[in-house]
């Protein structure tokens, strides 16, 4: 699969595959969080990205997303997002995107055809689950006397699933595993299930799977390629179309 330059070759008939974690956003200057000290910017995620923090400390949920979201607004796009945003514009219904990621920096690359399976920083939602869809939210809330509330009266916590909650778009992720020719992932330690078994799933349907990132995951054994290196140097050449 890999040619003498280097390169990975993509057949007119392959349909691609990419989860991307908080590797491929390192390079914009967002802090990944197991690589270093099993801390995210400091908080245990127990803390901060569970219901039960949710529930006995909203205010504390809401500081550490408002902070999320100040960084993520100020961070740009690497050539890493852009680079995967050029695949899709090559290869369009071929190709589709599912992030781990919370930021918005895919989209800000020009890429479409992707889901946020862990959530979005920039949107917010009803925390009883009342049926409202989620709200496009970029406030950075110094209290939580400033936080909304649904129509339904509840308060809005943030559109984030916290660990121990169903990822989205299961269904669609599952649909577009299952005809994938080739899986790419980025920047993901393969720590964080059900993501760390996609790479699985994609082996059982029958794809090639590629991994790139600077040191191999936990799932490493899983792919038939690992290639080591920064997204954002290593993506821009990387593929044949
Ligand atoms: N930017 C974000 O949205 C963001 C940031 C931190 C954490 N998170 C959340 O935390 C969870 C973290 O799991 P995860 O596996 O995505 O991240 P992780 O922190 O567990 O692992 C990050 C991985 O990225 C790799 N990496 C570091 N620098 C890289 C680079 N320049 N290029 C490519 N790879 C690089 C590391 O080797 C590591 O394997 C996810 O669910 C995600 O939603 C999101
Ligand atoms: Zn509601």
């Amino acid at each position: 699969m890999r040619g003498t330059d280097g390169m990975i070759s993509i057949a007119a008939d392959d349909r691609v595959f990419v989860l991307t974690g908080a590797g491929v956003s390192a390079e914009s200057g967002l802090p990944t969080f197991r690589a270093s000290d099993g801390l995210w910017e400091g908080h245990r995620i127990e803390d901060v990205c569970t219901p039960e923090a949710w529930e006995q400390n909203p205010a504390r949920v809401w500081e550490f997303y408002s902070a999320r979201r100040a960084a993520a607004q100020l961070a740009e796009p690497n050539p890493a997002h852009f680079a995967l945003a050029e695949l899709e514009a090559r290869l369009g219904d071929r190709f589709f995107l599912c992030t781990q990621n919370v930021d918005d920096l895919h989209e800000r690359a020009g890429s479409v055809r992707l889901v946020h399976m862990h959530g979005e920083l920039a949107k917010s939602r009803c925390e009883r689950d009342c049926g409202c869809a989620p709200v496009e939210d970029r406030r950075v809330y110094r209290s939580l006397a400033e936080v909304g509330r649904c129509a339904c009266g509840a308060r809005l916590r943030p559109h984030i699933v916290f660990f121990g909650e169903v990822p989205l778009e299961m269904d669609r992720i599952q649909r577009e595993l299952g005809r994938a020719t080739l899986m790419l992932v980025v920047g993901t330690s393969g720590s964080v299930y059900p993501a760390a078994n996609f790479v699985h799933w994609a082996r059982v349907a029958g794809a090639r799977t590629v991994y790139v990132g600077p040191e191999a995951p936990l799932n490493a054994s899983a792919f038939t390629h690992v290639v080591e290196g920064r997204a954002g140097e290593t993506l821009p050449g990387l593929f044949i179309p």
